[in-house]
């Protein structure tokens, strides 16, 4: 106020020297002396909001436990010397939308952090993660020396999450909830229409435009939480043909912190390289290897994309934690911030399938054996191993060695991940030092869902393996492995639509802080203990 007044008796002194205002208004000059006053006083308003007042600017979204609407909304925070105001509004469950219509008023941090644990004592679970946001938030703007971990990106706001990706045609929520009739509309509708898709040419024509490509796909273009953003994941992706579907499982696990690799078959069609070309040419974070190879199944070539790929993510950065492969006709179970959760439980131990005793031993009769007393073991042909076993594959003298005699085994790709995880004499970093025999107690393998038999398949099998079907989904949905393969785009293509929009929704529950992930599960088993670290 103060500063207020010192300004008006300034413009009064520039304008009329010692005349009354009175006499000075009706001036001749009174029009020109206005604007000029106007001016004076809206500079002085700034410089007084620049000098004496601190503001932040951010959202807060605090959410009921018992009803899923937000009560508390603030959107900006001014900061006064330690005198705090929260400008928002309580919603009284109904999501209105308003904003302003409240003033919070709080003298200072610690009161202020006070108060928003008492809020988060009245309202969810959820909004003691929407405190330690706000927490993290301060300590951005240099108020609060602990942060916790984790917890929702201020730089992000909730675009990503404006759109939906609903299936117009079915209820997936029915389907996921077990409803027959709603999975009997959904076949059936999935028979008569079958699914429309973008084509290759497609890709090759929206990626010229990326910034409207990535817009237009929902890529999700920041990390979502420090979590996820400190704990960066390097992927390969290996396909042939089908880009659509690919580019919908990339879709899923982009982040701007994570790294692709992508390897397209020798012998792709070449509007499949030139799509996938498009596509990683608008990421600056998607590459594709240098040279590419003809993938003949049972052979070395399986191995050699992976191994370039791991070259190529090695030497590209330092900070990913941990190795996945993915082919094309996978998708994820898990999203990226339960992924970060997990690998974090999993605390550097490899995710690598293994067995001796129903292993094809005849594979290995030709080639010898194995050097360096290394234990030939049968893996399944997917990983998650971490940082140190890729540099291990890569440039560790043995690892070339028994990469050579891998060359004369049948299905070399099956053995030589397997063997090296499960050899611990070689000390590689997470590998298993108990028997290495994968089973469901001790030693599960989580990478990956397949069903060989093991459950009832409501798609097709093709070659023993489920390809997913919709009937598939409510398994899926509890399945605690972190992918599932594999899913055709046009068979009951909800199957995979229902995925996609699962995950979606998952994940924007999860940065809303409507939705929290325990990864105890994944903590204590065998293989996460008994590792060499
Ligand atoms: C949360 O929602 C329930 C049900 O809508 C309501 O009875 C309760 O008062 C709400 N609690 C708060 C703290 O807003
Ligand atoms: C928090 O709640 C306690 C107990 O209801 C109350 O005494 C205290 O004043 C509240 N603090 C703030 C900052 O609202
Ligand atoms: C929140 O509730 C817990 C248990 O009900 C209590 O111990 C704690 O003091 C409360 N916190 C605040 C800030 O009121
Ligand atoms: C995803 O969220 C939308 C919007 O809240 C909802 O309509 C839909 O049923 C959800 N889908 C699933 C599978 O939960
Ligand atoms: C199952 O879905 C059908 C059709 O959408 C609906 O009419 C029915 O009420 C649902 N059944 C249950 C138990 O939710
Ligand atoms: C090979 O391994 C066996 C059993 O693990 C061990 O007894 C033997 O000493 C090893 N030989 C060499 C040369 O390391
Ligand atoms: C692997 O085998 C090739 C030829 O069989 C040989 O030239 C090369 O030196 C071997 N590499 C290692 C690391 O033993
Ligand atoms: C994953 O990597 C392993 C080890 O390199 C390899 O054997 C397997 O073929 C790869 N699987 C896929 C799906 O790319």
């Amino acid at each position: 106020m103060s500063v207020v007044l010192i300004y008006v008796t300034v413009v009064h002194y520039t304008l009329c020297g010692h005349t009354m205002w009175s006499k000075c208004i009706g001036d001749y000059y009174r029009s020109k002396f206005m604007v000029l006053g106007l001016i004076i006083i809206s500079l002085g308003a700034l410089f007084y909001s620049v000098v004496f007042t601190d503001s932040i600017l951010m959202q807060i979204s605090i959410f009921n436990k018992s009803s899923p609407q937000r009560t508390f909304y603030a959107n900006s925070f001014h900061l006064q010397g330690d005198h705090l105001e929260i400008i928002g509004s309580h919603l009284g469950g109904k999501d209105s939308g308003n904003t302003a219509d409240t003033l919070v008023v709080v003298e200072d941090i610690t009161s202020f952090v006070n108060f928003l644990k008492n809020l988060s004592n009245t309202t969810s679970d959820a909004s003691d993660k929407i405190v330690s946001r706000i927490l993290a938030d301060i300590h951005v703007s240099g108020y609060e020396k602990s942060v916790p971990d984790g917890y929702i990106n201020r730089k992000v706001d909730e675009q990503y999450f404006i759109q939906n990706r609903n299936v117009p045609e079915v209820s997936c929520r029915k389907i996921f909830d077990g409803n027959e009739t709603e999975l009997k509309i959904a076949k059936e509708i999935a028979n008569k229409i079958p699914k429309s898709t973008l084509t290759e040419s497609d890709y090759i024509q929206l990626t010229k435009e990326c910034d409207k490509f990535r817009k237009d796909r929902g890529y999700i273009m920041s990390p979502l939480t420090y979590m996820e953003e400190n704990f960066p994941i390097a992927f390969s992706l290996l396909l042939f043909k089908d880009v659509g579907q690919a580019e919908r499982l990339l879709r899923a696990v982009y982040r701007p912190q994570n790294l692709y690799c992508i390897h397209v078959d020798e012998k792709s069609h070449d509007d499949v390289k030139k799509a996938v070309h498009g596509i990683a040419s608008c990421f600056d974070n998607i590459f594709l290897t240098p040279r590419s190879f003809d993938v003949q199944w049972g052979t070395m070539t399986v191995l050699e994309p992976e191994l370039l790929c791991m070259n190529e993510l090695w030497e590209k950065s330092k900070k990913w934690k941990y190795f996945i492969n993915l082919t094309g006709q996978e998708f994820p179970l898990k999203t990226n911030y339960e992924i970060v959760q997990i690998l974090q439980a999993y605390d550097g131990a490899n995710d690598v399938g293994g067995t001796i005793k129903s292993a094809n031993t005849d594979r290995w009769q030709n080639a010898g054996p194995p050097p360096h007393n290394i234990t030939a073991t049968k893996g399944a042909v997917h990983v998650i191993v971490n940082r140190d076993f890729v540099d291990y594959v890569i440039h560790n003298p043995i690892a070339q060695d028994f990469l050579n005699w891998t060359r004369f085994v049948g299905v070399p790709d099956e053995t030589f991940f397997s063997s090296l995880n499960h050899n611990p004499q070689l000390g590689i970093r997470g590998s298993y030092k108990g028997v290495p025999e994968t089973d469901s107690i001790l030693k599960p393998f989580l990478a990956r869902f397949k069903n060989w038999g093991e459950w009832p398949c409501h798609g097709m099998r093709v070659r023993l393996i489920c390809v997913f079907g919709v009937g598939d989904i409510p398994l899926l949905y509890s399945r605690p492995e972190i992918f599932a393969n594999k899913f055709y785009w046009n068979f009951e293509h909800f199957a995979l639509d229902c995925m996609e929009e699962l995950m979606y929704n998952r994940t924007r529950d999860e940065f809303l802080g409507k939705l929290t992930f325990d990864p105890t599960f994944y903590r204590n088993f065998e293989f996460v203990r008994n590792k060499i670290s």
